[in-house]
């Protein structure tokens, strides 16, 4: 090999090097991926609906009330495009707690031509006044748990800092989420049923961690302190993107047991957790029929 052949050795090398630094600089979307995104945005504008698990997602994907159209896979999401009542819609799941929460909202946000986020779940309970099967609608969302664990004997807070962190307000409008309490369900099949009519009700706060709360002292603690009904592991983490976007958002979250138990109820939680994924359905497809007053929805 003379010196000229490794000259151009090291060009073909050079030109790999500044191809792959040009491919780098337009992104990590594969072309592809972009078009059809871009496809997706000129139908637009959509409405965003974020869901945490599959149990929570089946249930919406089998109504009658969604239509699905199409796909975009990205990063481990998937984005499944259709129409709820007359209203384009892209449906998301997260994944479980706050990380793929915040992840996946903001891949929502930042990709799609998106004017809205309903977000929708089941939840543990803190207030004692609310059933297995309830949907609750807080108007307020902290991220708990952030936690400030201090040596035994070094401080006054040598126990549990609790801190309720971003309160994120919502707007709803003029609706009166009581009346969709018609549409609730509640029995899973011809014999079990729970004892009330689940209702439908707007509430102070709901609160996030990547904890599954299954404590009665922690849950009392959170009602009594901070007036708390839902608590789950998402929804702050969709309201700071959606807060940060400066877009509309909602939880639609149902209650599922009594997190920590110390109730007949609690016993049941297994048994109606389907129940109460159906009912956070049914309450988003009722809002979503009567999402209004962005007209820029209705086709
Ligand atoms: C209804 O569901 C309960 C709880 O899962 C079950 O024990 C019961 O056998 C079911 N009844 C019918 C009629 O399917």
């Amino acid at each position: 090999m003379g010196r000229s052949s490794s000259t151009r050795v090291s060009l073909l090398f050079l030109l790999h090097v500044s191809m792959v630094i040009q491919q780098q600089a337009q992104g990590e979307i594969p072309q592809n991926t972009r078009i059809l995104i871009d496809k997706a945005n000129a139908e637009g504008p959509y409405i965003g609906v974020v869901i945490p698990n599959p149990f929570e997602l089946e249930p919406l994907l089998q109504s009658p009330a969604f239509h699905g159209s199409s796909i975009i896979d990205f990063a481990g999401r998937r984005f499944r495009f259709g129409a709820m009542a007359g209203k384009k819609v892209i449906l998301v799941m997260t994944g479980l707690a706050m990380v793929n929460a915040g992840v996946t909202t903001q891949l929502l946000l930042s990709l799609f031509n998106v004017k809205g986020v309903v977000h929708y779940g089941i939840a543990g309970n803190a207030n004692p006044s609310f059933h297995v099967g309830d949907v609750t609608i807080p108007r307020y969302w902290a991220h708990i748990g952030l936690w400030n664990w201090q040596r035994y004997g070094q401080g006054v807070e040598d126990e549990l800092a609790l801190e309720a962190q971003g309160d994120y307000s919502r707007e709803y409008g003029n609706i009166r989420f009581a009346d969709y309490t018609t549409n609730t369900k509640r029995c899973i099949n011809a014999t079990t049923c729970i004892s009330t009519t689940p209702r439908v009700a707007t509430v102070l706060r709901g609160a996030s961690a990547s904890i599954f709360v299954d404590n009665a002292a922690y849950r009392a603690s959170l009602y009594d302190n901070f007036n708390v009904t839902p608590i789950e592991m998402e929804s702050a983490g969709v309201a700071l993107i959606c807060h940060q976007q400066k877009v509309p958002f909602i939880t639609i979250r149902a209650l599922s047991d009594l997190a920590g138990g110390g109730s007949a109820e609690s016993n049941e939680a297994d048994t109606f957790l389907p129940l109460a994924s159906t009912n956070s359905v049914l309450v988003v497809e009722e809002f979503i029929k009567k999402l209004d007053y962005y007209s820029v929805y209705v086709q």
